[in-house]
């Protein structure tokens, strides 16, 4: 480990880290099921960027477009190299429009900056799910698979779209999602080495939020970061 690579750790406030192995607030109703299938076989593949952000805008696909204030499409440069996946929009992004701008967005930036990579250069930010999905008590949840499977054909279209060099799934929901694996695959079962996204390299990690709560899991998440940096740089 390098000094400039400490000095960054220390940025982010990091503890000892392994080294680099070989290189709205309404409650809203879902899709069933059956609709669900049927969403899933959407085909976006003919869109260009400004038709799929109009489509994504537009979107009544599942229930979550009810409670939304913005459908949070993605951020980012889209000819970046790296590609970053969240779960889906919170209480900040639905009102910004931007995802990953709550708590959990400041620590995303500060694992960017870390990597010497910033939001919108070279990175694109997107989540599973474009709308905010709120509990019944207007809190935020995790997507459900209807609502997941109603937005699928939106992320394949921007990573078709951006074409980046490696994808890095932010927590369970994206990871699974992303992968296409049963929904109670651990996070820790597929940490560690890569997994591959129609041939792209995806590198799966702690989500930010989880971060936040469990900091001193920060250290393996860097190692995860360090793993993707070295399937970058060898492509
Ligand atoms: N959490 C996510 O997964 N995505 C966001 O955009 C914000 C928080």
């Amino acid at each position: 480990m390098n000094s400039e690579k400490l000095v960054r750790l220390e940025r982010m406030g990091l503890g000892p880290v392994w080294q680099l192995r070989a290189r709205a607030d309404k409650p809203v109703a879902v899709v069933d099921a059956t609709e669900a299938v049927a969403l899933d076989a959407a085909d976006f593949s003919g869109l260009d960027w400004e038709e799929l952000e109009a489509t994504i805008r537009d979107c009544a696909r599942c229930g979550l477009c009810r409670g939304r204030t913005h459908a949070v499409s993605g951020i980012g440069d889209r000819h970046a190299s790296w590609l970053f996946v969240g779960e889906g929009p919170g209480r900040s992004e639905d009102l910004e429009g931007e995802p990953f701008v709550g708590p959990a967005g400041k620590l995303l930036d500060n694992m960017l900056k870390a990597m010497q990579l910033a939001r919108g250069v070279d990175t694109f930010i997107a989540n599973i799910v474009k709308c905010r999905p709120v509990d019944a008590d207007g809190r935020d949840r995790p997507p459900v698979h209807n609502e997941v499977a109603a937005c699928r054909a939106f992320l394949q279209r921007q990573i078709d779209l951006i074409k980046p060099t490696v994808i890095v799934a932010l927590g369970k929901t994206a990871a699974t999602s992303l992968l296409g694996l049963n929904e109670e695959t651990s996070l820790s079962s597929l940490r560690g080495e890569p997994h591959s996204y129609r041939g792209i390299p995806v590198v799966v990690t702690y989500h930010p939020a989880y971060l936040l709560r469990k900091p001193e899991d920060k250290a393996k998440s860097w190692r995860d970061l360090c793993l993707a940096q070295s399937l970058h740089d060898e492509r």
